[in-house]
């Protein structure tokens, strides 16, 4: 297929990029820079660095895309709380461009970075796609507005479409891993501190409902998470808006993962224990029986010693 990729100068979008590259699809990535990195577009794909806005009319319009797989976003959850406007904007009215491009040039396929951060605080674990959506910050409700926009157009105009709510994202594959000029996420800085960037690791809270104490959460390997969207690519139907949640089902606590970067990473890792972080639900784990059965999708990395052992490889691959 050819496809189109926003953000795929970015974490997930450059991994996604690259699967769909060794698949033998065609891919052109548009990505603004403003988060992304250049080196992260994989060889082999077309790369238009703007904004996705601006050039989504004329490349779509002329250039016969099977689909547009759409990562570009602004996903900082503290952000979003302090600058909503930014997301609203950002993410809420630029997709809202991009889908009227797609209509206009009648591109058929979307898949969609959607998040668990549309639920919110969870009733029960694990949370399935029934679960009420009661985002708790703006980055999660822009998502979610956006996955209602989509719905509607599917409906209304035929779009085969598929939003796939993320939970934590985690690994590295290809050399494409996770390098957030503002880096908010425990892996990538549990090993900044194995690498001697910062002095200790945070642990946000001891004192939450869980066996340890500490938040628990499900992590995703991120080449697993690739093979979801070329699903959803596969799979979708015309008129359809489908959603599903990704996650491997099992919970990791802040604990359990820093005990995994030490055994990886071969050394003792400085934790400091300090308050709760505002916002933090206690546990977030997904179901995603509905992408196993409907979508056939098999995470193959499903061990937070092999998620942190690939995100360690590209740390150590680039700092
Ligand atoms: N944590 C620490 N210390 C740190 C960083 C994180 O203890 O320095 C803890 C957090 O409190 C949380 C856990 O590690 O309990 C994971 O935190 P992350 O920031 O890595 O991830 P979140 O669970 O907060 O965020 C993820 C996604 C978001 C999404 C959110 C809710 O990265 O995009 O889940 O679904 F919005």
């Amino acid at each position: 297929m050819k496809l189109l990729v926003t953000g795929g100068a970015g974490y997930v979008g450059s991994v996604c990029a690259a699967v769909l590259l060794e698949q033998g699809h065609e891919v052109v990535v548009v990505d603004d820079l403003s988060t992304g990195n250049a080196d992260a577009v994989p060889a082999g794909a077309q790369f238009v660095e703007a904004d996705m806005v601006e050039v989504a009319p004329d490349l779509l319009g002329a250039g016969a895309f099977d689909g547009v797989l759409h990562f570009a976003a602004k996903s900082l959850v503290g952000e979003s709380v302090a600058e909503p406007e930014k997301y609203w904007r950002g993410n809420v009215v630029k997709t809202l461009e991009l889908l009227e491009a797609m209509r206009a040039a009648g591109t058929p396929r979307l898949v969609f970075s959607s998040t668990a951060a549309t639920y919110g605080e969870p009733e029960s674990v694990p949370i399935t796609e029934e679960a009420p959506t009661r985002p708790t910050n703006a980055y999660g409700a822009t998502k979610l507005a956006i996955d209602h926009a989509i719905t509607s157009y599917a409906t209304a105009h035929g779009l085969a479409a598929t939003s796939l709510r993320y939970f934590n994202v985690a690994g590295a594959y290809a050399g494409f891993g996770e390098r957030h000029a503002t880096e908010t996420h425990l892996i990538p800085l549990v090993l900044q501190v194995a690498t001697g960037r910062r002095p200790e690791i945070l642990v946000f809270g001891t004192d939450w409902p869980t066996p340890d104490g500490t938040c628990i959460r499900d992590y995703i390997h991120v080449r697993d998470l690739a093979d979801a969207h070329l699903l959803a690519l596969q799979t979708s139907k015309p008129g359809e808006h489908r959603i599903y949640n990704l996650g491997n089902g099992t919970g990791f606590s802040v604990r359990e993962v820093i005990a995994s970067c030490e055994r990886i990473t071969g050394g003792p890792i400085a934790a400091r224990d300090v308050e709760r972080r505002a916002g933090d639900p206690a546990v977030l784990i997904a179901s995603s029986d509905k992408a196993v059965t409907e979508l056939g999708w098999k995470p193959q990395h499903t061990t937070i010693d092999e998620i942190v052992a690939d995100a360690w490889e590209f740390t150590r691959s680039r700092f």
